[in-house]
């Protein structure tokens, strides 16, 4: 049972998280920060200071491996998650004049520095801050995208998210059903840090997105890596439907890879098989896909079993097909997941 104390606590260190994170936005945090919760917050990102042996244990291990080089978009440059993101919020910025991005501390580049430079770039009334306050966040994106406009919404953490799990559900995934198709917020994309890293708590490490994963009208998408984050963003921003952009936040700058500087879109609902396999099928999304990666290689090692590997990508609408053919090379195959 939790207590009343105990609940009033966990409320007074959230609001004391953020109301550091809130003075992080005066000093910024380039210029050094003083305050020794905000440099805490900051750990958050992997490469940020070293790591104690003791919060090392609890993060999940793998080694990013990334993709091979892709030239079919054009010129690419080396880039983290977080600049991947930063780069389609900005080829979206320069080709869509009705975009508009907002959310807490987003104006001066956000704690995570997906926005860095977008506020200069395209000015405040594009790229702006909030109050903090995530019902008040979805439900203006709501009313932005309906009014004709593309609404790219920021949470901080998606641990935060659930304060607008009432709009997100209720209001944004039924917006064109309930006015019989007259209006809808389908431009309407909510972007959120997610997963562990090892040592951010419980305010800083959840994976929400199955709460969401049975809410038909909207989309959920979670990329494994720097390449996927930019194609599938575009595609969340494009798309017709409200989507959620669930950013694995280990990876902001553990996962580097080369990626296309101009827009390009990867489709959503499109599982990719990383490798085949004919013993075994294995499912994952996010951070994951680099864990199962070790698994499948451990497999293959020491019990001789050769796996298939898919990495969702969308987790709603999800490709049943893929998973279903990859799934009818094997001997015990049912489509009951179907
Ligand atoms: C969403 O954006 C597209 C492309 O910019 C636009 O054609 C469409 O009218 C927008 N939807 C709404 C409901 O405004």
């Amino acid at each position: 049972m939790v207590t009343k104390a105990q609940r009033f606590m966990a409320a007074v260190i959230r609001i004391f998280i953020r109301g550091a994170n809130s003075k992080l936005s005066v000093s910024g945090l380039g210029a050094g920060v003083q305050s020794s919760l905000g440099a805490a917050l900051l750990k958050l990102s992997p490469s940020c200071n070293a790591r104690t042996k003791t919060q090392r244990r609890h993060a999940s291990h793998f080694t990013f491996h990334p993709d091979p080089v892709r030239t079919q978009y054009g010129p690419t440059q080396k880039m983290n998650l977080f600049q991947s993101v930063t780069s389609a919020l900005d080829n979206t910025l320069a080709s869509d004049p009705t975009a508009v991005i907002f959310g807490e501390d987003v104006a001066f580049g956000g704690v995570f520095r997906c926005t860095v430079g977008l506020r200069d770039k395209y000015g405040k009334d594009r790229v702006f801050n909030t109050p903090l306050c995530e019902q008040g966040i979805v439900g203006f994106g709501i009313g932005v995208a309906v009014a004709g406009a593309t609404a790219i919404a920021e949470i901080q953490f998606a641990d935060y998210i659930f304060p607008a799990f009432d709009q997100i559900v209720n209001e944004a995934a039924k917006y064109r059903y309930r006015s019989g198709n007259l209006f809808d917020c389908g431009n309407l994309t909510i972007r959120a840090p997610w997963g562990c890293v090892g040592h951010g708590s419980l305010y800083h490490s959840q994976s929400p997105e199955a709460f969401f994963a049975h809410c038909p009208g909207l989309k959920i998408v979670i990329p494994r890596g720097p390449v996927q984050a930019k194609g599938l963003l575009l595609s969340c921003i494009a798309d017709n439907n409200p989507c959620i952009f669930f950013e694995p936040k280990i990876l902001y700058r553990a996962a580097v890879e080369q990626v296309p500087v101009e827009a390009y879109t990867t489709p959503l609902s499109q599982a990719e098989v990383l490798q085949e396999g004919s013993d075994v099928t294995l499912v994952a999304w996010g951070t994951q896909v680099h864990v199962m990666r070790e698994v499948a290689n451990m497999a293959q090692e020491k019990l001789g079993l050769s796996c298939e590997l898919i990495d969702l990508q969308t987790i709603l609408p999800w490709d049943i097909e893929t998973v279903c053919k990859v799934r009818e090379t094997h001997t015990r195959c049912t489509k009951t997941a179907a």
